[in-house]
């Protein structure tokens, strides 16, 4: 099963938060609910994460990886998360894009050498305001998909994280209706861009709550959701993956 509810802790946490956070999320998950759940924790963190998970089917993931080894001072290669016991790691993130300056083609690379040491990957995309309000999303979201993957073979739960950027910690973010349509439409573009038609799951962030987890949930195509602030509360977080599992379809 992949990783469906994914908390992107970004750079927050303690030792000693994060030991109140996983009490309180297995207080609240519900038995289902936790194998269709992850966190990415900052890597520092990781060995902390993975050893006060060990007795339970929460995924771990990293929240980046470099696209290469070696002599790269102060990066972290998919070979070492995987060694840490990442299941899967995200690529692509805006905040990587924006302030590191990465763009599809390094993400493309970041695709190609996590596959090729066996982690998984949840590749993000996502258009800024002004795209959104010109009306030219798809246009834009189908270049950033073209770029990373095309011709390229997808395997291994391969997901794609649709976030609108203006929607990440904002507190706005389009209707779930809207997302819908923009999902079935990422799909049609990776199944015919990649080598081997493959579909992938596409998941939600921007804003997400449990407030409007079951609104995004009812709709066909959103199939989870990549949660930044809302997945800092353990019970919270815990509450939007019950939320999904007890989604009606
Ligand atoms: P928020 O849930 O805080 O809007 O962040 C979304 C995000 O960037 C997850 O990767």
């Amino acid at each position: 099963m992949s990783a469906l509810i994914i908390g992107n802790w970004k750079s927050n946490g303690s030792k000693e938060t994060n030991k109140l956070w996983i009490k309180d999320f297995f207080k609240h998950i519900k038995d289902d609910a936790e194998s269709i759940s992850a966190i990415c924790p900052p890597y520092v963190y990781l060995n902390q994460i993975v050893d006060l998970c060990k007795r339970s089917n929460i995924k771990i993931g990293s929240q980046d990886i470099d696209f290469s080894q070696g002599a790269r001072t102060g990066s972290i290669s998919a070979k070492a998360c995987k060694d840490l016991g990442c299941n899967f790691s995200i690529i692509g993130h805006s905040e990587r894009r924006e302030f590191f300056k990465e763009d599809n083609l390094d993400i493309r690379k970041k695709l190609i050498c996590a596959q090729d040491n066996n982690l998984k990957i949840v590749m993000c995309i996502g258009e800024p305001i002004e795209v959104y309000d010109s009306g030219t999303t798809k246009e834009f979201l189908k270049k950033q998909l073209i770029d990373s993957i095309d011709g390229l073979d997808l395997f291994n739960d391969f997901t794609i994280a649709y976030e609108p950027i203006w929607a990440i910690g904002s507190g706005k973010l389009p209707s779930s209706e809207e997302i819908n349509v923009i999902h079935l439409y990422i799909k049609d573009i990776v199944q015919s861009a990649s080598k081997n038609n493959f579909t992938p799951k596409v998941i939600y962030g921007g804003s997400v709550s449990s407030k409007n987890a079951e609104d995004l949930f009812k709709e066909d195509h959103i199939d989870g959701a990549l949660i930044g602030g809302a997945s800092l509360n353990g019970k919270e977080f815990a509450n939007i993956a019950n939320i999904y599992i007890n989604r009606g379809h």
